[in-house]
């Protein structure tokens, strides 16, 4: 059996390897996003006119919104090569010297989840986002001595999740900072008919809006469910999503009606029975439902506070009357 949870979470899992053939390639196929995408077509026909690379570019948002996308559009738009890492495997200032020597005039750069890089390591990219130099360290004791590298004029383009915990000086060196908000429906919708053109399925518009009001904002999410309702059509009706399709679907998956899974359930209702509904901390909240709090902070938390089902307070976080009023409904659904 599947993990449910995983199914709605916007978190990467395995079969999303193969989302790449849904990924798109250009600004024309990328849904949404109109503001950045104006601006950035702005940035780069500038930079590319001037012959510089692009200014350093910091995507943030949460989980599956479009932000490794959107760093590959921008190399390709920029014409330039595109190298990937990720904070976390980087594991020595000198790993990072390495790859940052390495480049090549005007490439791209992109490191993936960068407030996961160490702060030392860190250090390093100041100098380099700066003025394209690389202080390095040789030698040891009294005998060491620091040389100055110059590098080749480079864009970096780091992602994240939770911009709040990059450090002052990195994020202050990002020239274009850019954050991603949740879609609306009609967007996932959009991207939902692409995608299903894609895969070769076929969906009816009303499925694709229905799969696009319940996919918590998320085109990962989105092109996840059109997957498995993909998986139920190819059993029941030779293929074709119909709305009763949609709706099995979901229903199995364990997605109610707004789009909530069983852990933004859960987590709304064991505030509300076992913490009276609020305030109660992060911390607590994790435990209660015995996840981590990372994820509840960058995967679960994000939407309920979009939604309004949960609000932030100084004390802690608090299910508001949408919230209540959500899983009443939900709960009398169940029941009858
Ligand atoms: N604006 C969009 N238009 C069409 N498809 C999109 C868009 N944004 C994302 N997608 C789809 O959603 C998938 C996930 O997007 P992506 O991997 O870029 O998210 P991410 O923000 O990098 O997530 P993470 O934080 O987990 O790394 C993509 O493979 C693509 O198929
Ligand atoms: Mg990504």
């Amino acid at each position: 059996m599947e993990n449910l949870t995983n199914v709605v979470s916007g978190d990467f899992l395995e079969e999303d390897k193969h989302e790449y053939s849904l990924r798109p390639q250009s600004f024309r196929e990328y849904v949404g996003q109109d503001e950045m995408k104006e601006n950035l077509s702005v940035f780069i026909a500038s930079a590319r006119k001037r012959k510089e690379p692009l200014d350093h570019v910091l995507l943030y948002g949460p989980p599956g919104l479009g932000k490794t996308t959107m760093a590959n559009i921008i190399a390709r738009e920029m014409a330039c090569a595109f190298r990937s890492t990720s904070g976390p495997v980087i594991e020595k200032q000198g790993d990072l010297a390495a790859i940052l020597t390495s480049l090549e005039p005007n490439q791209v750069l992109f490191i993936d989840e960068i407030h996961r890089m160490n702060r030392v390591i860190e250090e390093v990219l100041y100098s380099a986002m700066e003025d394209y130099s690389l202080d390095i360290m040789i030698g040891q004791g009294p005998s060491a001595r620091t040389i100055k590298l110059d590098l080749p004029r480079f864009t970096l383009i780091g992602a994240t999740t939770r911009s709040g915990l990059l450090s002052t000086p990195l994020r202050e060196r990002f020239g274009i900072p850019l954050h991603f908000d949740f879609y609306e429906p009609g967007e996932l919708k959009e991207i939902i008919v692409r995608s299903a053109g894609v895969l070769d399925v076929q969906i009816f518009d009303e499925s694709a809006l229905e799969i696009g009001r319940r996919s918590r904002g998320t085109p990962r999410i989105a092109n996840r469910l059109l997957k498995r309702a993909r998986d139920f059509a190819d059993m029941r009706t030779d293929g074709v999503i119909t709305m009763e399709i949609v709706d099995e679907t979901l229903s199995r998956l364990g997605i109610d009606d707004f789009g909530l899974d069983k852990l933004d359930r859960k987590l709304l209702q064991q505030i509300i029975e076992i913490h009276d509904g609020g305030p109660v901390g992060l911390n607590t909240i994790a435990a209660t439902v015995s996840e981590e709090g990372d994820t509840i902070e960058e995967v679960v938390e994000p939407f309920l506070l979009k939604s309004g089902m949960i609000r932030r307070t100084p004390r802690g976080r608090v299910v508001t009357e949408k919230g209540y009023q959500h899983m009443k409904n939900y709960e009398s659904h169940a029941a009858s």
